[in-house]
């Protein structure tokens, strides 16, 4: 199974998902890895891994993803041979025709667990509503935002003395865990 990655910035799920393909725990590729910010670290990840890389070119808008950018990624993605797309730290919404082109195969990691906590900057939320635990969510992406089917959900303690960076670092790791036994259940969903 081949995948395709979107992400925005540092790629450390990304990075997870290339570590379970390397020791072969993740039986799937990494076909190609996509961002809309050149500069993103997730871009040199891939490369460092020998793994073919593209920006998408989303018309000079801050956080909108263009129809026609969006026609573009997907059409990268199946000259790619891609089978499932894993949206890996990227902040724009995927809506048609990328959905259609991939229905019921675009994955998104985060930060909460769904329904909690939609948005931005989750793990701040999780602290100024003062929970004692929160999480992170894998789900399939159905075009609204944080929401669609949730596959996998891992639990993390939200400790006394807790600000946002040190909750989300405990978080981010346990999204290195979920992303890619979420994966791993979608390719057997898949029949793969
Ligand atoms: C992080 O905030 C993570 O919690 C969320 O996306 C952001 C970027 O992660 N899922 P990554 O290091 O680029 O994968």
């Amino acid at each position: 199974m081949r995948l395709g990655i979107l992400g925005s910035g540092s790629g450390s799920n990304m990075q997870a998902i290339l570590d379970g393909v390397a020791d072969g725990s993740l039986k799937a590729e990494i076909a190609l890895v996509l961002s809309d910010n050149p500069q993103g670290y997730i871009l040199e990840r891939a490369q460092k891994a020998g793994i073919p890389t593209a920006v998408i070119d989303c018309r000079g808008f801050k956080s909108k993803f263009p129809e026609e950018s969006q026609q573009e990624t997907a059409a990268a993605l199946k000259a790619a041979g891609v089978n499932l797309v894993c949206l890996a730290g990227f902040m724009r919404l995927v809506k048609a025709p990328l959905l259609e082109a991939f229905p019921d195969r675009i994955l998104n990691i985060h930060p909460a667990l769904l329904p909690a906590f939609p948005g931005l900057q989750a793990w701040r939320q999780a602290i100024e509503a003062g929970v004692t635990e929160t999480g992170c969510t894998v789900h399939y992406v159905d075009g609204g935002m944080d929401t669609g089917p949730v596959i996998l959900q891992e639990t993390v303690p939200v400790l006394p003395g807790d600000d946002p960076d040190t909750l989300h670092a405990r978080i981010l790791e346990a999204e290195h865990r979920t992303y890619p036994e979420a994966i791993r259940m979608a390719l057997a969903r898949l029949g793969r």
